[in-house]
């Protein structure tokens, strides 16, 4: 089955399209990927996501706007990919698309969240059914919500015999704790780190008056000097202490925690770029902090996945804090690290539709086990979907 995951994750860069076959179930549930493409947000969407995100500027009539726009952003996208890969519309069965966050309140009562990104937008332009909205039927049996990307991780990434540990480093970052199959006792659990690119991106941008959007292979950080009581102040975030499961967004790590940080960063006499290796920094030492602090065993082999997997400096610093652990990018495994959330969101989407549980309860705080999402169905005829109606008695749309 030809499945296309959508992401547009915290970072707010742009729609990572990944088409992926996917074959079988879990455990011996078969993928490869055939085509990875990420198609970048143009300036005006990208601000128009970045009003919303502000609890401000996002008052209801943009929120509803920019679902509804996002839905025809993700349809495009889905159609750049597939004439990418020379496919056709009708090669693919089905996609799971994440949609774009601009609110996630897990400490809420009812806990709450918010992606955007209207389905039947998608589904009128391609022909192709859509899971989305996975995160909030995790919420509604007391989950966080995330990081849903822990199910695949586990499927895909567990080790026969080595501890390993998978970290996204997105906008956010997260980790997936993976035992061995060989270690019957251990149990694989998952939570957010804290912050990923999202704050080294608003000080790249700041430090270069809005010419760059990203610290480009860490060359800005490279160029500056970490501020280790600076550091330290930041690392006594009340965040890293709580236990996971536990999980965040820029609404902690975003644009107000910012602007603090580099109001106080420039009062301290810190450079520019000072400040961007100081979030460097910040980024790679709440990582390894998390390990120390929640992981039963350290790892052996930690799998970074995500933007932050380019970025060397940020890199360079992992693998000093978290040594003798072997610190590689996914790609090294197989997975390739820009595509491996939206490869997970194109599994989630088939688990989804074969009626299968997608949330891990370990890595959401979930009381059971739940299918997630919601699922448009195609106008017929669309080929899959009336096979898929004849084979499948465990999801109707
Ligand atoms: N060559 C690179 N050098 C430094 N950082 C990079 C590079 N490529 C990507 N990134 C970082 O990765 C981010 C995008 O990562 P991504 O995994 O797409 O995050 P998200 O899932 O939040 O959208 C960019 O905003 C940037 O910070
Ligand atoms: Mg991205």
């Amino acid at each position: 089955m030809f499945v296309i995951g959508l992401m547009s994750g915290t970072s707010v860069d742009g729609v990572d399209v990944a088409i992926v076959n996917i074959e079988g179930a879990p455990p011996d549930l078969q993928w490869s990927l055939l085509h990875f493409t990420t198609i970048p947000y143009e300036a005006e969407i990208r601000d128009f996501i970045l009003e919303v995100m502000d609890p401000e500027s996002g008052t209801v009539d943009r929120v509803c706007e920019l679902h509804a726009k996002l839905g025809q952003v993700f349809a495009e996208a889905v159609l750049a990919g597939i004439a990418e890969a020379n496919l056709r519309p009708e090669d693919v069965a089905l996609i799971g698309s994440h949609g774009q966050t601009v609110w996630h309140a897990p400490e809420a009562n009812p806990s709450a969240t918010l992606q955007l990104g209207e389905a039947a937008y998608i589904v009128e332009r391609t022909g192709i059914p859509v899971v989305s909205n996975f995160r909030s039927r995790d919420m509604a049996v007391g989950g966080q919500g995330a990081p849903l990307v822990a199910y695949v991780d586990v499927l895909l990434l567990t080790h026969e015999t080595r501890v390993r540990a998978a970290q996204n480093i997105g906008g956010i970052a997260n980790v997936t704790f993976l035992p061995p199959r060989s270690h019957r006792d251990l149990e694989p659990f998952a939570f957010d780190t804290g912050p990923g690119n999202a704050l080294i991106d608003l000080a790249a941008e700041r430090a270069t008056d809005g010419a760059w959007r990203y610290d480009r292979d860490g060359m800005l950080a490279a160029a500056g000097q970490v501020d280790e009581e600076f550091l330290n102040e930041l690392l006594a975030h009340p965040y890293f202490r709580r236990y996971p499961p536990k999980s965040t967004g820029r609404e902690t790590f975003g644009r107000e925690f910012f602007d603090y940080v580099w109001h106080r960063a420039r009062a301290r006499g810190l450079t520019k770029v000072d400040v961007v290796s100081t979030l460097t920094a910040f980024t790679a030492r709440s990582i390894a902090h998390a390990y120390r602090d929640f992981l039963p065993v350290f790892p052996e082999e930690i799998i970074v996945s995500g933007g932050g997997a380019y970025n060397p400096v940020l890199m360079d610093m992992l693998r000093d804090l978290l040594a003798p652990a072997r610190v590689v990018a996914s790609d090294d495994v197989g997975i390739p690290a820009d595509a491996k959330e939206a490869v997970a969101f194109a599994i989630l989407a088939y688990e989804t539709w074969h009626g299968r549980p997608g949330n891990l309860p370990m890595a959401t705080g979930a009381r059971r086990r739940v299918i997630l999402g919601q699922v448009t169905p195609a106008s017929s005829p669309h080929p899959w979907t009336n096979d898929e109606r004849q084979s499948s008695s465990m999801i109707t749309p």
